[in-house]
């Protein structure tokens, strides 16, 4: 199980008084802060605050949610109507969250926030599910170790714990680092799997600057005081490009290291990133779209490897122009439509083709998301 049983410890720890050494220093919004109690604030282990990505209405799901502070200061933001699930495998973290629930609940008018147990590496297995099959079937031979793999299989694809495309918004607050190498990858799927189409993910976490040496890495101490664990700055946005994310930044970034590891800089930044509406495997869409690059830079790619040259009307499929109305791309684009929109084909045009004026002339310039100029030329 790699590091998980330190990680484990370290955390009940953690939960059950404050461990000085998994502090990263953080400015919250204090006036977030005010419904919460004293017990919850001082056991912050967070490096960001990814509560203030959160808009009113969105679900919400935290990775990692400790003592609960970042789900209980969504929850204020999500507003009624919205809702914050909280995910963690350790008990006595979810035993202080779960403490004051009810208390907060009344606080807020609802109780709009949930705390899974569960392994954020693998979101569809509910541990507490898992907890009451074994005390009802435990595991003694062969073929109960099967049933249990089967009934495990079936939870997963027929009643997961986090729904397929159910969330608007993942957030996490130093939490990805601590999962162990190998299960990095299919974290990152999993996160992708729950986001809805459209949907985001903030996740602060600490980055390396340079690989860290496996001696590090097998030190239990700096595993799970999220030192050796990082992610290495270079790797962390392309594994989230990879798995099908778009917009993909360093939103906050930590000029000053949290801390300094024979030589090796950690420190704290904040990523953000959109699910695109459709799938990279489904067929784009020729309807005659363009955009034009704003600049200042002389040329940007996106992950498609589509290239845009600043102020070059450059073809682009339905798929891609709708994706750089959302954000962050939505100020650097002008988005050109033409004015009858032609019969759809497929889009065969190479990366970078010049969509030639008359295509789109006298159809709508959409100058920023939701706005546009009228063929008559007045915004
Ligand atoms: C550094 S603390 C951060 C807690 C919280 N996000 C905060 O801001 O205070 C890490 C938390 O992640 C949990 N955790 C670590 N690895 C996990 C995993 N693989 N699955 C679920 N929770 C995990 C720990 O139990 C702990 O509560």
């Amino acid at each position: 199980m790699g590091m998980e049983n330190h990680v484990r410890d370290r955390y009940t720890e953690g939960a059950t008084k404050v461990v000085e050494a998994l502090c990263c220093p953080v400015s919250y919004d204090a006036g977030l802060l005010k419904i919460l109690p004293k017990e919850i604030i001082d056991r912050d282990y967070g490096c960001g605050d990814p509560s203030s990505y959160v808009q009113k209405g969105d679900t919400v799901l935290d990775l990692g949610s400790g003592g609960g502070k970042i789900c209980y200061m969504a929850a204020q933001l999500v507003g009624e109507g919205g809702q914050v699930i909280g995910v963690d495998m350790n008990d006595e973290m979810l035993a202080l969250a779960r403490k004051y629930q009810d208390d907060i609940a009344k606080q807020l008018g609802d109780d709009r926030v949930v705390f899974h147990k569960g392994r954020i590496q693998d979101l569809a297995l509910s541990l507490d599910r898992v907890s009451q099959y074994l005390a009802e079937n435990p595991v003694t031979d062969l073929a109960s170790a099967d049933a249990f793999d089967s009934w495990m299989a079936a939870q997963r694809a027929e009643s997961p714990m986090i729904e397929d495309e159910s969330v608007d918004l993942v957030i996490s607050n130093c939490v990805l680092n601590l999962v162990d190498d190998e299960m990095k990858w299919h974290m990152v799927e999993e996160i992708f799997r729950v986001v809805k189409p459209g949907g985001r993910i903030a996740i602060s976490d600490i980055v390396s600057d340079v690989m860290v040496p496996q001696e590090l890495k097998d030190d239990p101490e700096l595993w799970s005081g999220c030192i050796s664990g990082a992610f290495i700055e270079s790797e962390f946005i392309e594994m989230f490009s990879s798995v099908g994310f778009t917009g993909v930044a360093f939103e906050k970034w930590d000029e000053k290291p949290w801390q300094v590891v024979d030589d090796i800089e950690f420190r704290s930044v904040t990523l953000t990133a959109t699910k695109p509406l459709s799938s990279v495997h489904e067929e784009h869409i020729e309807q005659g779209h363009g955009v034009i690059y704003r600049g200042p830079m002389a040329v940007v790619e996106d992950e498609l490897g589509n290239v845009f040259p600043a102020g070059v009307r450059i073809a682009v499929s339905k798929q891609v122009f709708e994706r750089l109305g959302m954000a962050p791309f939505a100020d650097q684009f002008i988005r050109l439509a033409p004015k009858n929109l032609p019969e759809p084909t497929i889009f065969t045009a190479s990366p970078g083709t010049v969509r030639h004026p008359t295509e789109t002339r006298g159809g709508d310039a959409l100058q920023k998301s939701g706005s546009g100029c009228g063929p008559t030329g007045c915004c």
